[in-house]
């Protein structure tokens, strides 16, 4: 039987930590002005920019909990059968979580999750992180992942396109998450020139020895993220290769690569549908869940064990909770009533998780774009403030919270007309 390596064992001498477990950082200049583009996001490789004051992490390392419960996962050494029930018990350990923050680079980093968390997501991915930059840069790993005992369940996705080198990476982190997942659906230009995302779906057998690589030497399950091919035969062939190379949970966007404007491109619901009916592990359902009721109808309509929500849950936080915003209250909806939290309420909510757990300020800035939006909206002078000041700190963001406030005008969030207990019961656990 293999021992479980503790963390720092994994780690060369020099890269021991001295104190907390991954940093998260902090401060710096923050000199983009505008919201960036998902190429941009996606493309990002670079460390980030540190908060000011350069304050060291304030996570001790009693507070993360390697393997939370104690409870290792043993499909690994197990075949066929046998590791599809291992991949439903650690499911339903983890509670089998409905609601589930998507991976988004940037911007799915721990106060955001904290924060949804808070607000009814009942796991989350991390951001993806770069494979080999995770094993060679001591400072990449500080700025990019951080968790807390209270992050869980969690996803820590990577993307990679060498086996040996995504189980490195992997290995750093396999106590602190309960599933490493490797993305297999970026579509953006940085994975094509980086050849991995979905561009690894031209390259099956290297995926293939990706799984097994991780699936046999790691103590977590692995799980995958993958996009559709153009024939649902294609990608239902797909989907039991990677069940049969020992993934354990598999999460379906149900658009192609070539489908990048998801504006414009809805989910293909009915393939997720054939995804799930055609495997025996937990199969997760990925696009177009705007509000929690597209949750409740996706999970109906796809039978999948949960969903992930991304670019919705940038505006609204709170999605996971029974929370809209007014784009998506309908003139029909009279069941609708102010859910007496404003966007704004949010927002300090947010400020204040970053400065418990502190992130680059680039994530910060691209989330205030994303939550203060509507209010942008009505007072682009406001926008423009943010947009000048090149490096930002935690008093100038509450005041232009106080002052959009100021300015008048709410702009809530809406629930139905029910109790609150039945908004957060409702639903996703009926
Ligand atoms: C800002 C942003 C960053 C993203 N980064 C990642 C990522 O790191 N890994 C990944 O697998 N998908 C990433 N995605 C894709 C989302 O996880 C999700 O698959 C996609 O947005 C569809 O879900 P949605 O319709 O709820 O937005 C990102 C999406 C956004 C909007």
């Amino acid at each position: 039987m293999r021992l479980k390596p503790k963390y720092k064992d994994l780690l060369p001498s020099s890269h021991v930590p001295q104190e907390p477990f991954l940093r998260s950082l902090m401060a710096s200049s923050g000199t983009r002005t505008a919201t960036p583009d998902l190429d941009d996001l996606l493309c990002h490789s670079s460390p980030g920019q540190k908060q000011s004051g350069d304050r060291e992490s304030n996570i001790p390392s009693e507070e993360v909990t390697p393997n939370g419960n104690g409870y290792t996962f043993i499909g690994r050494c197990l075949r066929g059968d046998s590791r599809i029930e291992q991949a439903w018990v650690h499911w339903t350990k983890l509670g089998r979580p409905k609601r589930i923050v998507a991976p988004m680079v940037d911007n799915s980093e721990l106060p955001f999750r904290m924060l949804c968390r808070k607000y009814g997501a009942e796991a989350a991915y991390t951001p993806m992180l770069h494979s080999r930059i995770f094993t060679e840069s001591e400072k990449y790993r500080n700025e990019e992942f951080s968790t807390c005992k209270e992050d869980r369940p969690l996803f820590v996705q990577f993307c990679a396109n060498d086996p040996d080198i995504l189980l490195e990476a992997a290995s750093r982190v396999e106590t602190y998450c309960d599933y490493v997942d490797i993305n297999l659906g970026c579509p953006q230009r940085i994975a094509r020139r980086g050849n991995y995302g979905a561009f690894l779906m031209d390259n099956l057998p290297l995926i293939k020895s990706m799984v097994e690589k991780l699936s046999s030497n790691l103590n977590v399950p692995v799980s995958c993220k993958i996009r559709l091919f153009h024939k649902i035969e294609d990608t239902i062939s797909y989907a039991r290769m990677l069940e049969e190379a020992g993934c354990s949970l598999l999460a379906v966007h149900g658009r192609r690569r070539d489908e990048k404007d998801q504006k414009k491109v809805r989910a293909n619901w009915t393939a997720i549908r054939s995804v799930k009916s055609a495997l025996k592990i937990p199969v997760l359902a990925n696009g177009n869940i705007r509000h929690i009721e597209d949750a409740h109808r996706c999970l109906e309509e796809t039978g999948c064990d949960g969903v992930l929500s991304a670019e919705s849950l940038l505006e609204n936080p709170a999605l996971f909770a029974g929370f809209r915003t007014a784009e998506w209250v309908l003139e029909n909806e009279a069941s609708l009533r102010d859910g007496e939290l404003d966007q704004t309420d949010v927002f300090v909510e947010y400020l204040k998780l970053c400065e418990k757990y502190p992130v680059p300020w680039r994530m910060i800035r691209a989330h205030t774009h994303k939550m203060l939006g509507d209010w942008f909206r009505i007072h682009p002078q406001v926008r423009e403030e943010l947009n000048a000041q090149s490096r930002l700190s935690f008093e100038f963001l509450h005041e232009i919270a106080n002052k959009l406030r100021a300015l008048g005008g709410r702009i809530p969030l809406y629930v139905r007309n029910t109790n609150e207990d039945e908004i957060l019961e409702s639903g996703l656990t009926a």
